[in-house]
C-alpha cells in the first residue's frame, strides 16, 4: 500500500493530538487502534511473505555500502521470531497480503519524514488487521526497523495480541547508536557482533569504532618510555606499506574479521564507522616513524604536518585501509591537537578530505577541535565535513558550527564515558540525564548540544543535526576493565537513549517497566554471559562419583563433563595434575554469580584451575604463587596464596561490578579477597582497589601444572548481597 502525504500528515497530527496513541517499546512507535477495537495473535502466524516485486530491494540512501535486501531482512527476522517468541514463520515471496500471515513490503519512501521534515528511508508503517500484519517499509531498512516493533510488542503484550490498528514511524535522525574506544582496549569480533546486534533490537543504525590511540604521553618520559607505552592500530593488514605500524597482531581484526564484523552488522541494520585518529593520539604512528612527530622531546603523539612524509603517511594509511572499509563515511579522527599549529591542522583534514573524496568517494568527519575562524583569514575546515561535537571548549556546535554551515553529530560529553574511573566521567550512562537532560527538564534528543543553556541548541527541525553517538573511552588503557564490562556501561542507558535518538517519548517510568522483558529477548546476543538453567543451581560436579573420563551434572541441566588424561578418583575427589582436565559444555557466566568447590593443593605447582579462552583463575604462575584472574591478557593479583595439604572451601563470586575469593581453611574463619586493579598513567591519576567484573571461566578445569585434590563444584546463579560489605575503598593519588 502507498500512503499519500497527505494521509500521513493527518496521522502524525492524529498521534500528537492523542499522545497515549503509542506502542509502549523501545522507542516508543506512534499507533493508532482501529476505532472496532480487538486484537490478532502473533501466534497465528504461519509465514512471512515478501513482496515478491521487492524482494531484492536494497536501501541505498543510508550509511552502508552492504545493505541487506528486503528478502534478506526477512529471513533474519523468521529467525528471530523463532528465537524469542517460539513462533515459526518461513519466509515466501508472494504478491499480496495473505492469511494469518505478516506481509513485508514497501511504499512511498517521500511519505515519511524525519525531524527537519525531509523524507526518510527508515521509516515505515505496520498495519495490524483480523487475518494478520503488513509491514510497509520506507526501503527494505525501514521495514526491518518494522520487525524490531513487531517483535517488541510480542514480547511485551499479553498472550502475544496485538491490537489492530496502524503504526506510523519515523526516526527523527539518521544517525542513532554508540562510540567505543577500541584503540585503547581490544574487543574481540563477537563482542563487537553482538554489540551491534544490541543497538539494532533499538532501532539503533551506527556503530562507531575507533580503531588507533595511545595513552596520554607525559612530557618527561624518556624517549623509551614513550617508545614503549601503550598505542594500538587495529588492522592487521599484512601488507607492506604498513610494516611495522601493527605491534599487537593478536589483538587486531584481519580482514577476514573485520568483513564479518561488518557483515553481520549490516544484516542487523548497523554500519560501521571505521575511525584511524591522526594528526593527534597517533602515538602508534610517531612509535613506527618517530621523525614525524611534532615535539620530539614533549608530546610524542603528535604528527608534525609540516613534515614532508606525514601527509603521504597518513594517505598510504587510508589507502590500505578504506578498501576494508563498507561505509559511506570515515572518521579522521582530528582531535586534541596543537592550538600552535591549526592551519596545519585546517590543511590537514582539508588535503584528507579531498584526497578520500575523489579517489574513493567516501565522506569525512571530525571531532570537533578548531572552529572556524579560529584563526582570521585563514581556510576554513571545507564544510562537507562532518564535525562530531563533543565538548563546548573545542568550539560551539550551535553557534560556530551549524550556524558556519556544517553538519554536526552530536556526541556531547553528557552522554561520555571512561572505564573504570574517571574525575570528569562517569561509567555508566546517566538515566537521568536522558529522560530529564533538556534545559527545562525534558526528554534528551540529538538537538540538545547543551543540557543547561538553550540558547546553545537549534530548533528540533534543524537540518544540520545528524544524530547523536554516547562515547566510552579507555582512557587508563587496557587493564582497567574486561571486554564486557564496556556492555555493562552501556547495557541499561543505552536503549533508553535509543529512543531518544529516534525522538521517541517514553518515561523513565515506563522503561523500568518494560526494560529487562524486553532486555531478556534480544536475538542474536548472549552480552551478560547467562546460562540457561532449570534452578539457581546451574552445574553441580560432585566428583566423589565421577567415573573415569566422564562427570555427571546433578543440578539437573545435564552439562556434564568429560575427563581427559588419567584421572585419580576417590572419596578426596578428582586429582588434578598435570595431563588431567575436565571439559565443560560451558564457555562463562557474567554477573552475578557464585562457584564454590572444595580445593586441597597437594603441592605449589602453580597452574589454572578454571579456564575459558580468554579468561584464566590462575592458583599461581611460575614466578608468583598467588592467586590470579587472567583476563584479555592482563593479570589481577590477590595478596594470597592457597595453602598446600588443607582443604579449603572456595566461593569465586562475581557482584555486581566486583569479583570476590573467599576461602574457608579447615577450622578457620573464612577471609575474603576482591580482584582489583591498580590504573594510572604517568599523565594522569593513579587509582588503586579498582573493581573488576571478571566473567568466571568454566570450559576447562585444571589442565595445566596444578596438583590437588578437587571436589563438590558448584555453579550458582546470583550472589549472596553479604559480599558487598568487603568492596573495597578506592585509592587515589598519585606515584
Ligand atoms: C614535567 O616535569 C616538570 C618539571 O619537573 C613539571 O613541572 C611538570 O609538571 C611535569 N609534567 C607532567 C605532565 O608531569
Ligand atoms: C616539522 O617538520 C618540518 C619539516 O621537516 C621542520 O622544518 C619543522 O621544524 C618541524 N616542526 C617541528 C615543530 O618539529
Ligand atoms: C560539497 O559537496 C557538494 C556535493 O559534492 C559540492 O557540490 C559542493 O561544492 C561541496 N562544497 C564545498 C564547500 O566543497
Ligand atoms: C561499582 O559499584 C560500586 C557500588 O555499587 C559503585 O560505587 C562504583 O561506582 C562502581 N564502579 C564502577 C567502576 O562502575
Ligand atoms: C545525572 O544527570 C543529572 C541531570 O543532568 C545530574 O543532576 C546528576 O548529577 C547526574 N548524576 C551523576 C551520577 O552524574
Ligand atoms: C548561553 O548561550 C549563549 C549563546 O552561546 C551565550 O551567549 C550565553 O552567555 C550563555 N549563557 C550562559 C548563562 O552561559
Ligand atoms: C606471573 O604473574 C605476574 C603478575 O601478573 C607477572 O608479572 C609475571 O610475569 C608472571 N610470570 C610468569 C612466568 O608468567
Ligand atoms: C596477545 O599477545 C600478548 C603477548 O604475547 C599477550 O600478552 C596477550 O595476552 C595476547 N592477547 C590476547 C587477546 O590473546
Ligand atoms: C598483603 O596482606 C598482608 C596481610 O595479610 C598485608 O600486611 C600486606 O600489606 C598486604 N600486601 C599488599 C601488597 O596489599
Ligand atoms: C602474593 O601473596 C602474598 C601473600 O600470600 C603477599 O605477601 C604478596 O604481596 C602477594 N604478591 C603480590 C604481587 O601481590
Ligand atoms: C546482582 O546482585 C545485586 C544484589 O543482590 C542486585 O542488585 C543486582 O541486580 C544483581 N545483578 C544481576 C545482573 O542480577
Ligand atoms: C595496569 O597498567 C598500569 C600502567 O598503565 C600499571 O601501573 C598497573 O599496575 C597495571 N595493572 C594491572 C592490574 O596490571
Amino acid at each position: 500500500m502507498r500512503l499519500s502525504t497527505a494521509t500521513l500528515l493527518s496521522l502524525n497530527s492524529l498521534v500528537q493530538l492523542q499522545c497515549s496513541a503509542r506502542w509502549l517499546g523501545i522507542p516508543t512507535v506512534p499507533f493508532t487502534q482501529s476505532p472496532g477495537g480487538g486484537t490478532f495473535a502473533l501466534k497465528h502466524i504461519n509465514s512471512i511473505i515478501v513482496d515478491e516485486q521487492y524482494q531484492n530491494s536494497v536501501n541505498n540512501l543510508g550509511e552502508t555500502l552492504i545493505p541487506p535486501t528486503l528478502l534478506e531482512f526477512s529471513e533474519t527476522f523468521s529467525a528471530d521470531l523463532l528465537s524469542t517468541l517460539n513462533l515459526k514463520a518461513p519466509v515466501v515471496t508472494g504478491k499480496s497480503v495473505g492469511s494469518q500471515s505478516i506481509f513485508i513490503t514497501l511504499g512511498d519512501s517521500r511519505a515519511f519524514v524525519d525531524a527537519a521534515g525531509r523524507p526518510t528511508a527508515e521509516a515505515y508503517e505496520i498495519q495490524v488487521t483480523k487475518n494478520g500484519i503488513s509491514i510497509i517499509g520506507a526501503s527494505p531498512l525501514g521495514a526491518w526497523w518494522g520487525t524490531r516493533s513487531i517483535l517488541q510488542q510480542g514480547v511485551l503484550s499479553k498472550n502475544q495480541a496485538l491490537s489492530l490498528g496502524t503504526a506510523v514511524d519515523a526516526p527523527g535522525w539518521g544517525i542513532r547508536g554508540a562510540f567505543l574506544d577500541c584503540g585503547r582496549h581490544y574487543y574481540p569480533p563477537e563482542f563487537l557482533m553482538e554489540m551491534c546486534s544490541y543497538l539494532s533490537y533499538f532501532k539503533q543504525n551506527t556503530f562507531h569504532i575507533h580503531l588507533s590511540d595511545n595513552l596520554n604521553v607525559n612530557v618527561n618520559l624518556s624517549s623509551e618510555r614513550k617508545d614503549e607505552l601503550y598505542s594500538a592500530f587495529r588492522l592487521n593488514t599484512g601488507d607492506p606499506r604498513l610494516d611495522g605500524l601493527n605491534k599487537r597482531l593478536n589483538e587486531s581484526y584481519t580482514r577476514v574479521e573485520f568483513e564479518e564484523i561488518q557483515q553481520s552488522c549490516a544484516s542487523r541494520g548497523v554500519t560501521i564507522i571505521p575511525e584511524i585518529e591522526a594528526p593527534g593520539h597517533a602515538l602508534v604512528i610517531t612509535q613506527w616513524k618517530p621523525e614525524l612527530a611534532l615535539e620530539p622531546t614533549g608530546d610524542w603523539s603528535l604528527l608534525n604536518i609540516s613534515h614532508p612524509e606525514t601527509i603521504p603517511t597518513m594517505k598510504n594509511i587510508w589507502d590500505v585501509a578504506i578498501p576494508w572499509f563498507h561505509s559511506k563515511t570515515v572518521h579522521l579522527g582530528a582531535d586534541e591537537y596543537s592550538s600552535d599549529a591549526i592551519s596545519e591542522y585546517n590543511l590537514y583534514v582539508n588535503t584528507m578530505h579531498s584526497y578520500i573524496g575523489e579517489r574513493y568517494s567516501k565522506n569525512v568527519r571530525i571531532w570537533g577541535t578548531f572552529p572556524p575562524n579560529s584563526i582570521p583569514d585563514e581556510d576554513n575546515i571545507n564544510t562537507n565535513v562532518s564535525i562530531q561535537h563533543w565538548e563546548f571548549y573545542e568550539g560551539n556546535p550551535y553557534q560556530q558550527y551549524i550556524k558556519g554551515g556544517y553538519n554536526v553529530l552530536n556526541s556531547d560529553d553528557a552522554m561520555y564515558m571512561v572505564s573504570k574511573w574517571s574525575g570528569s566521567y562517569p561509567q555508566k550512562l546517566n538515566l537521568t540525564r536522558i529522560f530529564h537532560g533538556a534545559p527545562d527538564g525534558g526528554q534528551y534528543a540529538p538537538y540538545i548540544f547543551d543540557t543547561k543553556n538553550s540558547s546553545n541548541n537549534p530548533l528540533r527541525d534543524n537540518p544540520n543535526i545528524l544524530g547523536h553517538l554516547p562515547a566510552l573511552w579507555n582512557d587508563f588503557g587496557p587493564n582497567a576493565s574486561t571486554v564486557h564490562e564496556a556492555y555493562f556501561s552501556y547495557r541499561e542507558g543505552l536503549p533508553a537513549l535509543g529512543d531518544k535518538q529516534w525522538g521517541g517519548d517514553l518515561l523513565m517510568s515506563e522503561y523500568y517497566n518494560i526494560f529487562e522483558t524486553l532486555h531478556a529477548a534480544i536475538p542474536a546476543q548472549n552480552l551478560d554471559l547467562a546460562i540457561p538453567s532449570r534452578s539457581s543451581t546451574i552445574l553441580s560436579y560432585d566428583f566423589t562419583h565421577a567415573n573415569r573420563g566422564h562427570v555427571s551434572d546433578t543440578s539437573g541441566n545435564r552439562y556434564d563433563g568429560i575427563i581427559s588424561g588419567k584421572p585419580s578418583i576417590s572419596s578426596d575427589g578428582l586429582k588434578l595434575e598435570n595431563g588431567v582436565a575436565v571439559h565443560t559444555p560451558l564457555i562463562s557466566k557474567g554477573r552475578n554469580y557464585s562457584l564454590s568447590f572444595n580445593i586441597k593443593p597437594l603441592s605449589d605447582t602453580p597452574g589454572p584451575l578454571f579456564s575459558a579462552p580468554t579468561t584464566f583463575l590462575l592458583s599461581g604462575n611460575d614466578s608468583l604463587p598467588n592467586v590470579t584472574f587472567v583476563t584479555g591478557g592482563n593479570a589481577y593479583v590477590l595478596n594470597y596464596t592457597l595453602p598446600v595439604n588443607v582443604w579449603n572451601a572456595v566461593k569465586v563470586i562475581g557482584l555486581n561490578n566486583a569479583t570476590y575469593f573467599s576461602v574457608t581453611g579447615e577450622g578457620k574463619k573464612e577471609e575474603v579477597h576482591e580482584f582489583t586493579a591498580t590504573i594510572g598513567t604517568d599523565s594522569n591519576a593513579y587509582v588503586w582497589n579498582n573493581p573488576m567484573g571478571i566473567e568466571v571461566p568454566l570450559q576447562t578445569i585444571g589442565g595445566g601444572g596444578f596438583e590437588g585434590y578437587l571436589r563438590n563444584v558448584e555453579l550458582k546463579d546470583g550472589a549472596d548481597e553479604k559480599y558487598m560489605a568487603f568492596y573495597e575503598p578506592l585509592v587515589i593519588g598519585h606515584l
